[in-house]
């Protein structure tokens, strides 16, 4: 029988949510939510890593995110601020390249010169691709594309588009996991997850932990990707692909 590990997605994406609830629920402030979620994602790249996930894609900050109220903005700021001062050591001795995907000019210049200081200093690293999208909207990624596209006169189409948009650097995500209970994609890879399986868990982001990435893990395993064609002709590939 395949195992969750043996059978893991090459690329998953996440859209964290819930962090606000899981403080409230401990009557907290949110920002001790959005703490307790940087320790959920480092023990989600830590156990990607080791069931051979090659790319984990999280939503970090939205293009939305800037219209919550001013203290949690700037919090989450300083959070990430601390994060990557705190997280390259760790992430270098688990092998873990990091990029930012958003829209940068958008970003305060010690912020932006940190992201780059971080992906200069895991550029190195090969285990594990994590993007942290941060800033960042799809829309966002299809209309600089268009426009990066149109400003060089080139024409716009399916492949120069891909080429163009923020994360043309890894392959689209097989997997796409929401927590927290809502049922949406929220601006999340719109391009990207055209032919992504969905996967939405009731845990709080900050609750997220292995056992629910291994059960995410094993309802994708579960389904069957057909990429537009027939059950019958995925049958009749999967057979040839047996005799071959
Ligand atoms: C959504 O939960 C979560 C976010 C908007 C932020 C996600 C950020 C992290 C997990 C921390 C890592 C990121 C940084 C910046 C270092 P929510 O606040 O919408 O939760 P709610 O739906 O329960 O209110």
């Amino acid at each position: 029988m395949q195992t969750a590990a043996t059978a893991a997605p090459r690329h998953i994406a996440i859209v964290m949510d819930g962090n606000g609830r899981w403080a409230k629920r401990r009557f907290l402030p949110r920002l001790a939510g959005h703490k307790q979620g940087v320790e959920s994602l480092r023990r989600c790249v830590r156990a990607c890593a080791e069931r051979g996930v090659a790319v984990l894609t999280v939503f970090a900050f939205s293009s939305e995110n800037w219209n919550r109220p001013q203290d949690e903005v700037s919090g989450l700021m300083e959070l990430m601020g601390r994060a990557l001062v705190r997280e390259v050591p760790q992430l270098m001795r688990d092998g873990v390249r990091l990029f930012f995907v958003g829209a940068r000019e958008g970003l305060a210049s010690g912020m932006r010169a940190a992201l780059e200081q971080a992906e200069a200093a895991t550029a190195a690293n090969t285990r594990l691709t994590l993007n942290v999208c941060f800033n960042y909207g799809g829309r966002w990624d299809i209309a600089q594309a268009a426009a990066r596209l149109a400003a060089g006169g080139e024409a716009i189409t399916e492949e120069s588009l891909h080429r163009a948009m923020a994360m043309a650097h890894v392959p689209d995500p097989d997997l796409l996991i929401r927590t927290g209970g809502e049922m949406r994609i929220s601006n999340f890879l719109l391009w990207q997850a055209a032919y992504c399986e969905l996967y939405f868990s009731d845990r709080l982001w900050p609750d997220f932990d292995e056992a629910a990435l291994d059960e995410a893990i094993a309802a994708f395993a579960a389904r069957e990707r057909r990429f537009g064609r027939t059950p019958e002709q995925m049958h009749v590939a999967a057979a040839a692909a047996l005799r071959a």
